[in-house]
């Protein structure tokens, strides 16, 4: 399995994933996860993927098993409030795995190079956003050293 940076050719598959990803969570809180159409929301995802290919401190990463891409992640570099001393961190906006090739190792790898982009990038701090009822994904960053920090708490009114 190889990772690599993404391409303009690869948004047509990341954004299927990028589907999978969103389609995937409405199970573990659907008034809060409701979404607009498909394809209103696949336009909004071409936008922001397109443009975390070209920002600066904005990357995407494919991995691809026998020339088919399996999964992909998006990291970006955020400015933290001036009162903290790390002044960014680096943050992971989506982790995806098609389903036929979970638990074969492919996040970890991704996460495994999104790390180093972010050392690069001198950053020390990575944070990201996980469903408490997201199992795999809570097992795979725990794995990984990611520590629970905030809590967010929803009401519907
Ligand atoms: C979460 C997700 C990215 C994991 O991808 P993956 O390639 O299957 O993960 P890996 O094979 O690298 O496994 C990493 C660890 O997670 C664990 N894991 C993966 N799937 C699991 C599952 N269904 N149940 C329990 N643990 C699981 C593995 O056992 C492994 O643990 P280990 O290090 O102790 O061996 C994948 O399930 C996915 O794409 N889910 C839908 C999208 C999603 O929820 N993304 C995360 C959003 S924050």
């Amino acid at each position: 399995m190889l990772v690599r940076r993404a391409v303009r050719e690869d948004l047509g598959r990341i954004q299927e994933l990028w589907w999978e990803l969103t389609a995937s969570h409405l199970v573990f809180d659907p008034p809060f996860y409701a979404k607009r159409p498909k394809k209103e929301c696949l336009k909004t995802a071409r936008r922001w993927h397109t443009s975390a290919l070209k920002k600066p401190g904005h990357f995407i990463l494919v991995a691809e098993d026998r020339h088919q891409i399996v999964g992909y992640l998006l990291g970006a570099v955020c400015k933290r409030p001036p009162i903290y001393l790390e002044a960014k961190h680096g943050m992971i906006y989506s982790l995806v795995v098609a389903e036929r090739w979970r638990n074969r190792g492919v996040a970890k790898n991704l996460l495994k190079t999104a790390f180093s982009e972010f050392r690069k990038l001198k950053i020390k701090l990575v944070v990201l956003n996980v469903d408490p009822k997201n199992r795999p994904g809570r097992k795979l960053y725990a794995g990984q050293g990611f520590r629970d920090r905030h809590v967010l708490v929803v009401k519907n009114l």
